[in-house]
């Protein structure tokens, strides 16, 4: 009996040309293995069935319940990636068998990897771009961990060498940074310093940065672009701001730039702004291969500077699977298929496809942004002309609906646009995001935007405020 077989109870005696022999019962027993078996075709809510089903009734059940879930096409929230070519998901399906951390016996897709690896040093111009430092990993917040572990392992070297206590390590960042990166700070036990947005700043400045600085500072994390409305924070100037600092102070704090959108995105699309490698400054940099990356999930990559940017002892070699094997990550076991799909992505769009795919979501993005400001009552926060991602809110004289009572009714389309708040200090700025992505055409864009005039009118026509429901005060994507 086959793998197969064993999964499906009767398939040997069809093979062998005869029906499954009927058991012969009366009709109580009879009632009783009915229900059995409708039992059977029920999927379980906590507990492992006795008995399983055929494998058609169990896809057939699983796919009809998850056709609840929203539409990830119509996700406007997400920055990851929801379509890619058929030829992509065939190539995805028939590597999902590859242990990415099998290197020995999977020898080309770890050769794949490191391929990758030097493509996105090069699109980052590092210096070392053709054996470059880095790995892949799950998405941005591993590569994010990684990035800023080896910060922390390289500050307490020099705090060590100069004979300085190491216990009051802190990292600083604009208050718009993602969540993994407080996740960080929780589980590494490094005091998070962030730095709140005021007025219209609404992410990190080289000034702000530079005075929540010390000695205990492990680095500075730069984001590229803001997740809470696509904006770029100034890399080179909080880089020129900490060449100051240390020309007056003597302290030398590298930076981390989190470009878990605009990684993909900044190449192709900004390739003269210097953000990357190219600021001396800049000693490790994440993206997110499941974003602009154009991969599904989850894949992200980071890379160093150089090799002495990622201390030794983080990195471990591993000889069990055979062979020599340096793994630097938090997870062990992975698909091979995510790399596999990224370097399918490369290889099938080339720099001149990423660029055409980049500024066609780039210009949808500030398509919508400037029809949305026509509407009305919208004003724009950003316009979508960094990542393709921007924010809108509601104008003060507006007293009747909320950003939330929009985001709602267009939930009644099927579209998925959030509405949150900024972090402190701006936390009494509601806003709307928009992500657009590969997959989102011009077409999609005028379908939204009809849905968008009329459901605003919807709310302009009433002549009193709608009664609140419970909103929700945060948002993390
Ligand atoms: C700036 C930024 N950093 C990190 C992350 C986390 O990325 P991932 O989902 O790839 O772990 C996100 C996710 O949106 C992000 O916007």
């Amino acid at each position: 009996m086959g793998i197969n077989s064993q999964m499906d109870p009767g398939e040997d005696e069809r093979h062998q040309g005869r029906r499954p022999s009927a058991p012969s019962v009366d009709g109580t027993k009879l009632r009783e293995m009915v229900e059995a078996a409708e039992e059977h075709l029920r999927t379980p809510d906590d507990k492992l069935p006795e008995f399983g089903m055929p494998g058609e009734s169990a896809y057939e059940l699983i796919t009809s319940e998850l056709l609840l879930d929203g539409s990830a096409r119509l996700n406007l929230a997400t920055f990851v990636t929801t379509w890619m070519p058929p030829r992509a998901r065939q190539l995805m399906g028939e590597t999902a068998d590859k242990n990415l951390i099998d290197k020995d016996e999977y020898p080309q897709t770890a050769a794949i990897e490191a391929r990758c690896v030097n493509i996105i040093a090069d699109l980052w111009n590092s210096p070392d771009r053709e054996k470059a430092t880095g790995c892949s990993t799950t998405g941005s917040s591993e590569a994010v961990m990684l990035g800023a572990m080896a910060l922390k392992w390289k500050w307490r070297d020099r705090m060590r060498a100069a004979g300085k206590p190491t216990d009051r390590p802190n990292l600083v960042a604009g208050a718009n940074v993602q969540v993994c990166w407080e996740k960080f700070c929780r589980y590494w036990d490094v005091e998070p310093r962030l730095v709140p947005v005021e007025g219209d700043t609404l992410h990190l400045t080289a000034d702000r940065a530079v005075e929540y600085c010390d000695e205990n500072t492990i680095g500075v994390a730069a984001i590229l672009g803001s997740t809470f409305d696509g904006s770029y924070e100034p890399v080179k100037e909080i880089a020129a701001a900490l060449d100051d600092l240390q020309a007056r102070t003597g302290l030398d704090i590298p930076i981390h730039v989190d470009a878990a959108g605009g990684g993909f995105v900044a190449p192709f699309l900004q390739p003269d702004l210097e953000w990357d490698f190219r600021v001396p400054r800049v000693k490790s940099i994440n993206a997110s291969g499941h974003k602009y990356g154009l991969v599904y999930p989850g894949v992200g990559w980071a890379i160093w500077r150089d090799e002495g940017s990622l201390p030794k002892e983080l990195v471990f070699d591993v000889n069990y699977l055979g062979g020599k094997m340096p793994t630097f990550s938090l997870n062990f076991s992975r698909p091979g298929s995510e790399v596999v799909a990224q370097y399918y992505m490369f290889t099938h769009l080339g720099y001149v496809g990423y660029r055409r795919t980049q500024q066609q979501s780039s210009d949808v993005a500030q398509y919508l942004a400037r029809e949305i400001e026509k509407i009305g009552p919208y004003r724009l926060i950003s316009h979508g002309d960094e990542l393709p991602v921007f924010a809108f809110t509601l104008k003060p004289e507006v007293k009747n609906y909320t950003v939330y009572d929009v985001s709602d009714k267009l939930r009644e389309r099927g579209w998925q646009v959030p509405a949150y708040t900024f972090p402190p200090n701006r936390e009494d700025l509601q806003v709307l995001r928009i992500v657009v992505r590969a997959g989102m055409n011009q077409d999609m864009a005028d379908l939204l935007l009809d849905d968008l005039r009329d459901r605003t009118a919807f709310f302009e026509a009433l002549d009193a405020p709608l009664p609140r429901p419970n909103q929700p005060d945060a948002f993390a994507h």
